[in-house]
């Protein structure tokens, strides 16, 4: 083991550059909103509203109504928070409702249609984020988007490719009624008149229009009789809640993450601390060492957060003792370079990571230094598939964030555990890992991503291939990714910028690696604070991602 060392002097910026703020998120039309409102004295919070409600019909895929997310902020002068607007299970929810007589998961339950939608949370988010900080009326900040969605959004290619993909179950979920439901090509427009009407009553009425109103009216009933279990009830008591952010130190970096019922900060702070007292930088990115030093600390904290990690409200979590330094250290104990630590068991479940981006992760800074970084989903692509066609907008398949059976990997091979079991009113853990990092007590990036269970592994890469690979924003969005999650046993590389030397080397030394599926891991966008105050965007080329700012 060697010393801490300095960490790499600050890259020249190779993305989009800009004086004093700047949005970055999956789709341009959203990011230009979230501008907008910055541009006519709107602070990182209205454009957060703005942009959260413009991804909703700008990427269907994954903006939402009907889904939830979690909001990480740090205002000008330092101080940090975060709200959480993650869906719950209804009240009619139970421990064994996704079993089957003989207490198999029937996966299709959590995942397709009415049966696997929580209570949403994205309308209640944004107007907790507004009544606390706003300083533009909501009317003001839905306006664009109503625009937008009478005005129509051009179908990109990466959309066009998408919604073929999964034009056939989303007829199976809902017929073929639906606005997606016909054959769309790059360079059409897709107009949303039944969303502009409900985000007008919204912008009319106000957030018990969502939760209390006609929309909640129209939503329950339309779930009640696909065979759904939300109830009036249970959208009149969703309520968002504002909860300390995770926050640790990583060399001279303050990192400010996601709290449970995310497992995002924690996992994220376990990573980086287990490999903290190693010399990154000097071992070299992408290297076989650097590799291997990363997978064995999230392989031990994937272990953790899988049997540890739930809903706050519901299960007692031993924050202090997963996080103290010498459990920390101990854990890496059984980690030599010689050779890879077996996870505990091999897992039964085959891999199940996907091409899998249906989250989606924007980045805010203000003109006044207030920085925003949201993760905001509907869980699976276009969530549950289900389309709500009076109301215009697609409801998420959360409630498969459930562990629905302990040991039994979720949609991403995630084996959870009595601590994220289903039960009413309760939140299903989460990976999204909306992140700010301080620098010598400045703000220094804003970063997140979608990407299921590899979330966690993305965002901790992206903020070390810029400290400690001397990479800058772009570079660091840009470069290859891996992942390992404890179980299955598996490094994921994606697809290009591993070598095969490189792969043959880490299996000489006993590592598992994919060899079927190479996903793209994560989506990633970011913002660089430079040393000379302006801002350097990361926006994935892996999507449709758009940097604007200025
Ligand atoms: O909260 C979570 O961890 C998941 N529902 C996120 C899903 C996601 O990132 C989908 N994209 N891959």
């Amino acid at each position: 083991m060697t010393l801490v060392s300095c960490s790499q002097p600050e890259a020249a910026p190779t993305g989009v550059v800009a004086e004093k703020a700047m949005v970055v998120s999956a789709r341009e039309e959203a990011s230009r909103i979230g501008l907008e409102v910055l541009r006519k004295g709107g602070n990182a919070f209205d454009a957060m509203v703005a942009t959260e409600i413009a991804l909703a019909s700008a990427y269907p895929f994954a903006g939402n109504l009907g889904g939830g997310g979690f909001m990480v902020y740090r205002t000008a002068d330092g101080e940090a928070g975060s709200l959480d607007y993650r869906e719950k299970a209804p009240l009619a929810a139970h421990k064994d409702m996704y079993l089957d007589s003989l207490g198999n998961p029937v996966p299709d339950l959590s995942r397709k249609g009415a049966t696997a939608v929580g209570v949403p949370g994205t309308i209640a988010g944004i107007f907790e984020v507004h009544r606390r900080f706003g300083s533009l009326p909501m009317s003001e900040l839905l306006a664009p988007t109503i625009e937008l969605c009478e005005r129509g959004v051009r179908v990109t290619e990466k959309q066009a490719e998408r919604l073929a993909s999964y034009f056939e179950v989303m007829a199976e979920v809902n017929g073929d009624s639906i606005l997606f439901a016909n054959d769309c090509q790059p360079g059409d427009t897709l107009r949303y008149a039944a969303l502009a009407r409900t985000l007008q009553r919204i912008s009319d009425n106000g957030r018990d229009e969502f939760y209390k109103g006609e929309t909640a009216r129209t939503l329950v009933g339309f779930l009640q009789e696909r065979g759904g279990y939300i109830t009036m009830e249970d959208m009149a008591r969703y309520q968002a809640v504002w909860r300390d952010p995770v926050v640790f130190q990583y060399k001279d970096l303050k990192v400010i993450s996601m709290a449970p019922p995310s497992s995002g900060g924690v996992t994220m702070q376990q990573i980086l601390r287990m490999m903290e007292p190693y010399d990154l930088a000097s071992m070299g990115q992408h290297t076989s060492r650097s590799i291997q030093l990363f997978t064995e600390a999230a392989r031990r904290a994937y272990a953790d957060r899988n049997y540890y990690l739930g809903d706050p409200d519901f299960v007692d979590i031993p924050m202090e003792e997963l996080l103290n330094a010498e459990y920390l250290k101990a854990r890496m104990k059984t980690f030599s370079f010689d050779s890879a630590t077996p996870s505990d068991q091999v897992s039964e479940g085959k891999l199940m990571l996907r091409e899998s981006e249906e989250t989606t992760h924007y980045s805010i800074v203000d003109q006044w230094g207030n920085a925003v970084s949201a993760t905001t989903t509907l869980n699976g692509a276009y969530g549950s598939k289900l389309y709500c066609t009076p109301l215009g907008f697609f409801l998420n398949n959360e409630m498969d964030d459930f562990s629905a059976k302990p040991g039994v990997p979720n949609m991403f091979g995630l084996i959870g555990a009595e601590a994220n079991s289903i039960a009413p009113e309760k939140r299903m853990l989460s990976s999204m890992t909306p992140t700010i990092v301080e620098r010598d007590g400045k703000l220094w990036m804003v970063v997140g991503t979608p990407g299921g269970s590899t979330i966690i592994t993305a965002v901790s890469q992206t903020i070390l291939n810029v400290y400690e690979f001397g990479q800058s924003m772009q570079q660091a969005v840009s470069a290859p990714r891996f992942h390992h999650q404890w179980l299955p046993d598996l490094i994921v590389f994606e697809p290009e910028g591993f070598s095969d030397a490189l792969k043959d080397s880490l299996r000489n030394l006993g590592y598992h690696i994919n060899e079927n599926r190479t996903p793209i891991i994560g989506k990633v966008d970011a913002i660089r604070v430079l040393p000379d105050g302006r801002l350097e965007g990361g926006a994935d080329p892996r999507g449709d991602d758009t940097a604007v700012g200025f």
